[in-house]
């Protein structure tokens, strides 16, 4: 086996470019320099508590003031712990009486053409109406509730409503089956389901509603079923459990005013994978959440009173929740809203937006942004792209090349791309550049957000040099962090909070490099170990991307007698060039980009990549093919398993 090196991994990817923000985007910029930033941050650092105290003081409404900042009892933290807020009152009322009443909150557009705007009073209203609604069907503080959806505004509403009374929604994404719906809506113990007949994607309907009575079989607490009539499909209405939405709106009162809730009054719960088993219920709190996403997306996105927003999540993720809903909202954004599939009906669905709703600020993932790539630049040409003036990507590592693309294609080079990285569990974006202040290198996260610590240590908790990769924490607790897994403080614990004492252990390896710039590395189980040297998948596979023939790749180890473990990659090449030769010319390319070490051992062309249904590569799955076993352990979350059956059969 290996040889016992050190446990740090090594840096084997160079990039070095680096790019300021345009002088015209600094002019207009609240955060314009290096060194704004730095005394924004060193502020924090120095007396942390002071620092959210006030902000929290001066961004959030509060029905009764808090005393203490943050506390650590027997029974988890606390964050503003005496106070009483309420998130929907922060995104709807304090919007009205600042003077946004009139102003647009959500532009939605539904995968057919259909449109339809909400401004913030339109808003206030459908969410009272939602609020009271729930009430009829039982609902109070502390109930569950599922929400399972189209993209309609019909789903951030459902959401705001539950967080007005207190409920605490659990949304599952309209791409899961009615077996993980089951499983969500038995761990939650969800008293209602909301749901539609169905959804639109690529001219098809997805029905929603008929998944959901799947699911209703298996779900011995869910009460009463709410549906959205949206795609007009025949579904079956069960008497005495399933109510549809506009006959329980059509009788309720448009007044509701928002219960004041204690700060750590739950918020919601979201379901996210586990690398094994059944899925984990991240458990967010009222105030903390509030203020860190509020901030995070003022500083990150570096929110103008003008702008047209636009985040391509699904509020299925976190990204939904934190950043289409809850974090612009907080900031009076303008967000725009679209149901259906970047292809449909053709590849410049996005640009099309983009162009006709004048959008400002695109927040998107790379698996999105690879996918553009590949479907070619004509799509994009075709559209006036002017008005955009910031790009932003989050979900994956970016490789460096799809970063040039995004930047000169999409950006026109004049717009900085903020790199985001952040968790379900952190709640809001841990590190990202400032886009006004910090030049950014393709590839890295930059650097760390106000108040947040970022610590890389080695498997024996000690801080690893500059330039070498271990495992990422977080030093200091931040009001936006995870309050526990829902029903299982224990795994709680193991998982983030036991193995480096006094840290949050994120599970992501990085490195630090000279600059104080950081590089997410990938999954700490990704790691590949090569004769004792420990490489990071992502710097294999942006090697790789760097090759003009290749759209996108996935590297994983395979266990090797000799190595310990051996590189296997797994190819999505643009044309249908695959074969020996290519095979041949992407080893050469691998070997002078990075060196010997790194050269694929085994390297396979594959149509496409297994993803999770978020678009993540699953490179659990790939690992147990390139070492020729049956795929195990949670698939749930797998977008399409045809992709994992073509993959064995290429095996063969
Ligand atoms: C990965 C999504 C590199 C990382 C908000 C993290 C990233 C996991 C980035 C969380 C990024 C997310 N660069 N890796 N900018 N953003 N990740 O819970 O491995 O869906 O731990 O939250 O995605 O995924 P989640």
């Amino acid at each position: 086996m290996t040889a016992e090196g050190s446990s740090q991994i090594d840096n084997v990817m160079q990039e070095s470019r680096l790019f300021p923000p345009t002088p015209e985007f600094v002019a207009k910029a609240k955060i314009n320099s290096a060194d704004a930033y730095q005394t924004l941050y060193d502020a924090s650092i120095q007396d942390t508590e002071a620092f959210w105290g006030k902000l929290a003081e001066e961004e959030l409404h509060w029905f009764r003031p808090f005393e203490t900042v943050y506390e650590k009892t027997e029974n988890g933290v606390g964050w503003f712990v005496e106070g009483q807020t309420n998130i929907s009152y922060n995104c709807l009322d304090a919007q009205i009486e600042a003077g946004r009443g009139d102003k647009v909150a959500f532009i939605w557009e539904g995968e057919p053409g259909d449109h339809r705007q909400l401004t913030y009073r339109e808003l206030h209203r459908e969410v009272c109406r939602m609020a009271n609604g729930l009430k009829k069907l039982g609902i109070e503080q502390g109930d569950r509730v599922s929400i399972y959806m189209p993209m309609t505004p019909e789903l951030p509403v459902a959401m705001l409503a539950c967080a007005r009374i207190g409920a605490i929604h659990s949304v599952i994404f309209g791409g899961f089956s009615a077996e993980a719906i089951a499983e969500r809506n038995n761990d939650a113990e969800a008293k209602l389901i909301i749901t539609a007949d169905g959804g639109w994607r690529r001219g098809k309907v997805l029905p929603l509603k008929n998944i959901v009575d799947q699911a209703l079989s298996k779900s011995p607490s869910i009460e009463s079923c709410l549906v959205l009539r949206r795609t007009e499909n025949d579904i079956q209405m069960q008497a005495g459990r399933d109510v549809w939405m506009h006959d329980l709106l059509d009788e309720v009162d448009e007044d509701c005013p928002a219960t004041p809730l204690d700060a750590e009054t739950p918020l919601f719960i979201l379901y996210t994978s586990g690398s094994t088993g059944k899925p984990k219920g991240i458990k967010h709190t009222t105030a903390g959440y509030s203020l860190y996403t509020k901030m995070s997306f003022k500083w990150v996105f570096d929110y103008q009173e003008d702008d047209i927003y636009w985040c391509t999540a699904d509020c299925g993720w976190i990204t939904g929740h934190s950043y289409m809903v809850y974090g612009p909202l907080a900031n009076g954004a303008t967000v725009l809203l679209y149901e259906g599939a970047p292809n449909h009906p053709a590849e410049d669905r996005f640009w099309d937006i983009v162009e006709r709703h004048k959008v400002t600020i695109l927040y998107t993932a790379p698996t999105a942004i690879r996918a553009f790539i590949k479907w070619g630049d004509e799509h994009v040409e075709k559209h006036d792209l002017s008005t955009l003036r910031l790009l932003g990507t989050v979900g994956e590592g970016i490789n460096p090349e799809a970063w040039i693309w995004y930047h000169e294609k999409i950006g026109a080079e004049r717009c900085p791309i903020v790199d985001t990285w952040w968790q379900t569990e952190t709640g809001g974006i841990m590190m990202s550049p400032l886009p006004g202040a910090i030049p950014t290198k393709p590839g890295s996260c930059t650097k760390p957000l106000p108040g947040i610590i970022p610590t890389i240590v080695d498997e024996e908790g000690n801080p690893v040099d500059t330039n070498h990769g271990g495992m990422l924490c977080i030093s200091k607790p931040w009001p936006g962090m995870l309050r526990g897994i829902w029903g299982d403080e224990a795994r709680h614990q193991e998982q983030y909070w036991s193995k480096v004492p006094g840290m949050y252990l994120t599970g992501d390896n990085a490195r630090l490099d000279n600059d104080g710039y950081y590089w997410i590395m990938g999954r700490i189980d990704d790691v590949i170990n090569v004769s004792g040297h420990r490489l990071s998948t992502i710097e294999v596979e942006s090697a790789l991307v760097s090759h003009p023939k290749v759209a996108e790749a996935a590297a994983v180890g395979r266990p090797d007698e000799i190595k310990g473990q051996a590189i296997a990659v797994f190819v999505t090449a643009k044309d249908a060039e695959a074969g020996d030769e290519l095979r041949q010319e992407l080893k050469l390319h691998v070997r002078k980009e990075i060196g010997a070490l790194a050269v694929p051992d085994d390297l396979r062309f594959t149509a496409a990549l297994p993803k999770t249904r978020s678009g993540k590569i699953m490179r659990r799955l790939l690992r147990d093919i390139a070492a020729g076993k049956e795929a195990t352990g949670d698939t749930t979350t797998l977008e399409d398993f045809s992709v994992l059956a073509q993959l064995r059969q290429d095996d063969e």
